[in-house]
């Protein structure tokens, strides 16, 4: 039996450690977290983060071997194996503002373990972190007079909001850095032993500690430039009347590039692809790589570029103003199925109507709580509407933000009956049925695809 901590019960923390504890009833996993609410969300019927699959999984194991608390002293002093999951965001001040990771929060938590432990310890990297972090670990913990010991191991996260849960139970990869020291060594087996509960040992992948922090950043750059790459492409389909749902699938046959990740859309989302580029970009000029620098950078640009480009688009077609006119914006989190509105596109372009004088409106089925925190310098002008037939009532436009499935099943002509004409549908995630919709009278919108409208010029 050992005993598993985890440092922060966010989205990462709360599902990872569900899904360990769950495979691994012989050990006792706890979660801790200095937010005092979200603990207590946790140990609540209503649990802080919507995932789906999570609460049956929490229901089911919580207060036998998966535990949610405040007291992080003692769980430390208690604790054989500690993974960090505290946040980390781009620095907003001094050097590398704007650009390399703050890491404050790590570095506390690395004086605080090192503070509350009598025994020495496996401290696992689960935050994403800038590559040689586990360096500065060690100096922190290790330069001690208590003479404790602490391995560190870098065990990234890869889950996907709105997956997580099949992510962790089904990952492609589980990844373990550690140092190449017989102790080092151990500490990648004891961390390797927690995952082989039920993960293949062909997907558990062990390297150095430092492709193991930079393999995390890579990937999240990888996958944030096939989003920019298409939206790019997307750009020029609209331009040329080309079809980038068609351009997506010709390019995706091809066994070298593959078919995922090609939805061109109004931009990524999410708290982790643009700090985690941007990580990247600090880290190559830090290493005076300027090259290499802009060409991640790119990516970032392109995705701010896509969500400006969307809203002009909605502009230009309303006849050149949407001051006045209500606008229903049909989902706000920054994917499907998940409540997180982190880095939100939907927020960007909220905002940007708002600008525009537009009366915004807007509606999804889990993420209006969080929305309300993240616009709450302009809730005034804001209305939030749960019920998307409300929401579009007498509105001049609706913009389809998030590819929540449930905008898929509505009926648009009763929606269509109650707006003003002529209605327009942006469809920045190209989920709903656009000719149907053109049929039911909507002048309609796709992305990177010529427009359907019933405009004769
Ligand atoms: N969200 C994702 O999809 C995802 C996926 C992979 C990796 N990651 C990485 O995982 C890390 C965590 O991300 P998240 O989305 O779970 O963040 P989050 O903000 O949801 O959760 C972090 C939690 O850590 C807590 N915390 C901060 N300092 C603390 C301290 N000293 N003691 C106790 N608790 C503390 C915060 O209160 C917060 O609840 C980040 O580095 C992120 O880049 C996130």
């Amino acid at each position: 039996m050992a005993n598993i901590l985890c440092i922060g019960a966010g989205y990462v923390g709360g599902p990872t450690m569900a899904v360990i504890a769950r495979h691994c009833p012989e050990h006792r996993v706890v979660v801790v977290d200095i937010n005092e609410e979200r603990i207590a969300a946790w140990q609540s019927d209503q649990l802080p983060i919507y995932e789906p699959g999570l609460e049956e999984i929490v229901f089911s194991i919580r207060d036998k071997n998966l535990f949610f608390s405040t007291e992080t002293n003692r769980h430390i002093a208690e604790a054989d194996i500690i993974f960090v999951s505290v946040n980390t965001p781009t620095k907003t001040f001094g050097q590398g503002a704007g650009k390399a990771a703050d890491l404050q929060y790590w570095e506390k938590t690395a004086r605080q373990i090192l503070e509350n432990s009598t025994s020495a310890k496996i401290v696992v990297e689960k935050s994403t972190l800038p590559v040689r972090t586990a360096e500065a670990m060690e100096y922190i913990l290790n330069s001690n007079d208590k003479g404790l010991f602490f391995d560190i191991v870098s065990n990234p996260e890869f889950l996907a909001e709105g997956t997580a849960i099949p992510d962790m139970e089904n990952p492609d990869r589980v990844l373990i850095g550690g140092r190449e020291t017989p102790s080092g060594q151990q500490a990648i087996r004891t961390i390797a032993d927690i995952y082989a509960h039920w993960v293949p040992s062909a997907n558990i992948v062990t390297m150095n500690l430092w492709s193991s922090e930079l393999s995390k950043l890579t990937a999240n750059a990888f996958l944030a430039q096939r989003i920019s790459s298409i939206n790019a492409i997307a750009n020029l389909c609209e331009k040329t009347e080309a079809d980038a749902t068609e351009v997506a699938h010709a390019i995706g046959k091809d066994k070298r590039i593959g078919p995922h990740f090609l939805r061109a859309s109004i931009g990524f989302g999410g708290s982790c692809f643009k700090k985690d580029i941007l990580n990247l970009v600090y880290l190559c000029e830090y290493y005076g790589l300027e090259q290499v620098a802009g060409y991640w950078e790119q990516v970032v640009k392109m995705n701010e570029y896509q969500k400006a480009s969307f809203v002009s688009r909605m502009i230009s077609a309303m006849f050149n103003s949407v001051a006045g006119k209500r606008i229903a914006l049909f989902g706000v989190a920054f994917k499907a199925d998940t409540s997180d509105t982190r880095e939100s596109p939907a927020l960007d372009v909220c905002r940007a109507l708002l600008e525009e004088q537009a009366i915004v409106v807007i509606s999804d089925p889990h993420a209006l709580e969080n929305a309300r925190l993240d616009l709450k310098d302009v809730a005034d002008k804001v209305i939030f509407e749960p019920d998307p037939y409300a929401a579009a009532k007498e509105a001049h436009a609706i913009a389809v933000l998030t590819e929540w499935s449930l905008f898929k099943e509505l009926d648009y002509k009763t929606i269509h009956d109650a707006m003003i004409k002529p209605a327009f549908l942006f469809d920045g995630r190209n989920i709903l049925d656009h000719k149907k919709l053109y049929e039911t009278g909507f002048n309609v919108y796709p992305l990177g695809k010529p427009a359907q409208t019933h405009f004769t010029r």
